[in-house]
């Protein structure tokens, strides 16, 4: 049995060999954070995805995420350690429910989160991520209705900051909404020197408590210039290793779940086990394909969306 050290060393050799680039999402397991080439939010994800030069990419986040590395770079081959590693955004917004919505409100600009399916996405003007919704939605001219897609959450925290009223899909996710209020109240009355900080995924009751709303990479840099020495931190639990590892004379407690449960842990997300990211590369299965004029019509609103980001 190889120890996660053997493990590490040989996924090392294996990228190297089939000219792979690993990528991983904040939310993964730390050791396979460690052995990526690049980790990083859902944005940064993409555009490294767009910019890789190497023949394989091996995504270890969740389908949606290596579904839009596809999109961006067609020539490269795409493994996703297991295919089932879905979204419960993604998957509470099926692509014909969704055509059926949009058709009764053709007026409307739609923008979609980037964690929803390819059928989703072509059926969009231009998708956002957590860290460039905000922008995104003020570029749309005043007065033009929006609908946003599928997170409700994100969308009620938008509407909230931009002042838009927004035509949702009631979506959610299964990680952000187990945060417990009271047990937070609990928490911060334990730890009064404790920020809680938030993604925008949260259900409203949680980030109206929240010193600092942010994508996973903006809650990682609030941590290493914020004076604080504690932080209460509301969204998954594999991004405490990195706040760990450049903050490590500061304190990181996971917000806790309403029930007693790991139920902050991304069950999809952490698929991504040392086995199955090895498993991947060894095999360069299973690999992610794409129905060409479907990938063709969900690139341009994804490519709206990394213009918008970079200007
Ligand atoms: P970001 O990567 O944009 O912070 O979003 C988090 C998430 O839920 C990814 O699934
Ligand atoms: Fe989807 Fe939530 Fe998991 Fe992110 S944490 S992949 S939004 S289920």
């Amino acid at each position: 049995m190889p120890t996660p050290t053997d493990l590490a060393a040989d996924i090392v050799r294996l990228k190297k060999e089939r000219n792979a680039v690993l990528l991983a999402h904040y939310y993964v397991d730390g050791e396979v954070q460690d052995v990526a080439d690049f980790v990083g939010d859902s944005l940064q994800l993409s555009q490294a995805a767009q910019k890789t030069q190497a023949d394989v990419i091996v995504f270890a986040g969740v389908h949606f995420m290596a579904e839009t590395a596809k999109i961006l770079n067609p020539s490269r081959k795409v493994v996703l350690p297991d295919l089932d590693a879905g979204c419960s955004l993604a998957e509470g917004c099926p692509g014909d429910k969704f055509a059926a919505f949009t058709a009764r409100h053709p007026d409307h600009y739609v923008l979609s989160y980037i964690n929803c399916s390819a059928e989703v996405k072509a059926l969009s003007d231009c998708i956002v991520t957590s860290s460039n919704a905000e922008k995104i939605v003020r570029s749309v001219p005043e007065g033009r209705p929006i609908i946003f897609a599928p997170d409700k959450n994100l969308g009620a925290y938008l509407a909230r900051k931009t002042g838009r009223d927004m035509l949702m899909w009631r979506g959610s996710c299964i990680v952000h909404e187990t945060f417990s209020e009271r047990k937070i109240i609990a928490l911060q009355t334990r730890h009064p020197d404790a920020e809680l900080i938030a993604h925008p995924e949260c259900e409203p009751a949680i980030l109206a408590h929240a010193r600092f709303i942010g994508s996973t990479s903006a809650l990682l840099k609030y941590t290493q210039t914020a004076a604080a020495r504690r932080f209460i931190v509301a969204t998954e639990t594999g991004i405490l290793h990195q706040m760990k590892k450049s903050s490590p004379d500061k304190e990181f407690i996971a917000a806790p779940p309403d029930a007693n449960c790991a139920c902050n842990d991304c069950p999809f997300m952490k698929k991504n086990s040392l086995e199955a990211v090895h498993r991947a590369l060894e095999t360069l299965e299973p690999e992610l394909t794409l129905d060409e004029g479907l990938r063709v019509k969900a690139l341009r609103p994804i490519e709206r969306m990394l213009e918008l980001s970079a200007s």
